[in-house]
């Protein structure tokens, strides 16, 4: 079940840290993809060293970001835990010059903080021996030679016993990180796709990740079974049903590639979140630290100058709830919990107005947020008597406008009602 604090956190810092980084390249994909061998991709333990890793640098640039829940990969596909895990060597303790415990500091350092914790944990475990030992949904393909050898069986022979086995290690790692580390408030998982919702063992294994806490927020990776819905890198354009978090890079890449220049601007990440945010969403924002634990500077100039954009902004983010439908106002907008602010998000500079419609309600005070500059607004037209509003037009120039997100407050009498019938012919005056 989703908790409230998940509605109301808004934005979230989502981290993607691992033994990719010491050759800069993608996150397990590499070798399941053949761009490199198994054995290459894991020769980078030894150059994993973690050696300026700060969590509570970590920590404290999460909360200047504005976010109230952090995400950090314990585990990817490739199988490599960065705790240390009594159920397999293949960890950043035993078989990395790191020697430490990072989920540890991680979860201690993000707790003390006051930030919810959230534990990333891909189901899916490509170095694991007993991981390949079945297909997707019980069902041997036919062309055995599409079959990738990391995730099942290349002769076409399933074996019940070691994918159970698997799932008792899955569990047993999982039963780890959710009783040794504080309380941990939200599990993303990843990488359910390779298996059905019956070897997964649903719903029986989230009951028993609810067993070691009740309140336990779950994404939606795992088939049909998880608790709000996980869109990534492309921004739905219709709201997803019930609660939601769109999860996105940076650049392009989810793990530290020194190669990929492709950074999206301050702006255009501001731009997102309120997208997020004003479609009554959250936006998972990810960054990905190089194998010492430094954040790029071009990734953290981002959370801080989102952080600055957020608390400059902070009554039209946090405490409100999705704005109003876009045939209203072209743009986006939220609505305060007691629902008697509008708050209007203008993306681009204005020509001479705002243009607002179907409000009706009495505009008591329109304020630029940033600036708290009031503005004068007049209404032309409607129908009184049939309660059709008329049009507001809010006078705003481009001096008025934030460097990159501008906000107006509208204070309204009462509780916000717009009117969203088809008109009506005047037929009295
Ligand atoms: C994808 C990828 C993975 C990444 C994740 C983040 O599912 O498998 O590499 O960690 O997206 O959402």
């Amino acid at each position: 079940m989703v908790q409230k604090w998940f509605e109301e956190a808004k934005l979230g810092i989502f981290i993607h840290y691992g033994i990719y980084a010491v050759n800069g390249i993608a996150e397990s994909w590499s070798f399941y993809n053949g761009r490199i061998s198994h054995e290459d991709y894991m020769k980078q333990l030894d150059g994993f060293t973690a050696k300026n890793f700060d969590a509570a640098k970590w920590a404290d640039l999460i909360e200047k970001s504005g976010a109230k829940y952090a995400v950090l990969t314990t585990k990817h596909h490739d199988g490599v835990a960065l705790w240390d895990t009594q159920y397999s060597d293949l960890n950043v303790v035993q078989k990395t010059p790191a020697k430490r415990d990072l989920i540890k500091e991680y979860a201690e350092a993000i707790t003390k903080k006051g930030i919810k914790l959230g534990m990333y944990y891909s189901l899916i475990d490509w170095s694991h021996p007993d991981y390949p030992s079945v297909y997707e949904g019980g069902k041997v393909p036919e062309d055995l030679s599409k079959v990738n050898k990391f995730s099942s069986p290349v002769d076409g022979v399933q074996d019940e016993e070691k994918w159970k086995r698997f799932l008792e290690f899955n569990n047993n790692q999982l039963k780890e990180l959710l009783t040794n580390y504080g309380k941990v408030d939200l599990l993303w998982f990843d990488g359910d796709w390779e298996r059905s919702a019956e070897q997964w063992n649903l719903p029986e294994f989230k009951h028993y990740l609810q067993s070691f806490n009740p309140d336990i927020i779950i994404n939606s990776r795992l088939q049909g079974h998880g608790d709000y819905k996980t869109p990534e890198q492309g921004i739905p354009i219709t709201r997803p049903e019930g609660p939601w978090e769109f999860c996105t890079t940076i650049n392009s890449s989810w793990g530290y590639q020194p190669a990929d220049n492709e950074y999206k601007s301050l702006k255009q990440i501001i731009r997102m979140f309120c997208d997020c945010i004003t479609m009554g969403g959250n936006m998972l924002l990810d960054i990905g630290p190089m194998e010492d634990g430094t954040v790029d500077k071009r990734q953290e100039d981002i959370l801080l100058g989102l952080g600055k954009w957020i608390s400059t902004h902070e009554e039209a983010v946090y405490n409100t709830t999705e704005g109003i439908h876009t045939r209203y106002y072209l743009g986006g907008s939220t609505v305060s919990k007691d629902k008697k602010s509008l708050y209007l998000f203008v993306y681009d500079d204005p020509k001479e107005c705002i243009c607002l419609k179907g409000l009706s309600n009495k505009i008591n005070k329109i304020t630029v947020l940033h600036s708290g500059k009031e503005l004068d607004h007049e209404i032309h037209g409607g129908v009184p008597w049939f309660n059709i509003p008329g049009t507001t037009w809010i006078y705003m120039t481009p001096e008025d406008a934030h460097e990159h997100v501008t906000v107006l407050k509208l204070e309204l009498e009462g509780e916000l009602d717009m009117y969203g019938g088809s008109g009506a012919v005047v037929t009295h005056n």
